[in-house]
């Protein structure tokens, strides 16, 4: 997820799922300023598009002097014709002094959209970065097929999402934001009201057993930071032809 982070500490700020996870001033200023009070904060990291949200943030900007960990690594996936991606390095430089010569730092990865999936790392494959940030020209031979790759391998995760979407929105419990991007979305979910007795009966928090259930049943969970009030599913589909992969926050 995204946090502010100090010296000493990560601090957490929320994005506001009703306005399909957008990032508000306010809440940014809020976890900042909670931030003065203990340490200096020294950098602000975005996920942008995010992770597990699947949001990707609209037009907006950073005026407190911090580094910026800018990580982009979604940005081939954005397919929701009502959003656009926008890298924080244009941003910042299309915003003049003094933003456009703040430090920024733009983290791509082959791993992710389109070139890869998770087994080719960064750090193992120099070939797969140099694919990655010198893709294909037009006129060059491999182009065409580069881009017919590019547009399948695309179209196969956002067909999947919308199949996620649909399924899930249909079940009851489940609130599911518009999917602004393929390869995550993450619907909020009530605890079903009669998993509290059993969860008591094992000694256990509702959302901890719920989590467990998950686990088990679908042998993958995982927490993320988000609004403490709330409840998610996060639902990764990063290969369409492989089964769906279930994580949940537990907190
Ligand atoms: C937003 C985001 N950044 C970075 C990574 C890690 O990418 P890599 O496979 O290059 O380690 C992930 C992995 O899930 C991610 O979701």
């Amino acid at each position: 997820m995204v946090n502010i982070t100090t010296c000493r500490e990560l601090l957490d700020y929320y994005f506001e799922e009703d306005s399909g996870w957008s990032l508000s001033r306010e809440e940014l200023k809020r976890s900042f300023d909670e931030a003065k009070r203990s340490c200096n904060t020294c950098a602000l990291v975005v996920i942008n598009p995010g992770n597990p949200t699947g949001q990707v943030l609209t037009c907006d900007n950073n005026d407190n002097g911090l580094i910026l960990l800018s990580d982009e690594v979604y940005q081939d996936n954005v397919y929701d014709k009502n959003s656009k991606f926008y890298s924080f390095k244009k941003v910042a430089y299309e915003m003049g002094e003094p933003y456009c010569s703040q430090y920024l730092v733009s983290f791509p990865s082959t791993s992710k959209g389109f070139l890869g999936e998770c087994g080719i790392r960064g750090g193992r494959g120099q070939v797969a970065v140099s694919a990655l940030v010198n893709p294909p020209r037009t006129g060059e031979p491999s182009y065409d097929l580069f881009q017919k790759e590019k547009s399948a391998t695309l179209a196969a995760v956002k067909e999947r999402a919308e199949l996620v979407h649909k399924t899930l929105s249909s079940f009851e419990g489940y609130k599911v934001n518009p999917v602004q991007r393929p390869m995550h979305v993450f619907p909020q979910i009530e605890i079903p009201p009669k998993t509290i007795p059993v969860a008591k009966a094992r000694g256990m928090a509702p959302n901890a057993f719920y989590a467990f259930e998950v686990l088990e049943r679908s042998g993958s969970c995982s927490g993320f930071g988000q609004n403490p009030k709330t409840r998610h599913l996060s639902l990764p589909q990063h290969d369409p032809a492989a089964g769906g992969q279930a994580e949940t926050d537990d907190r």
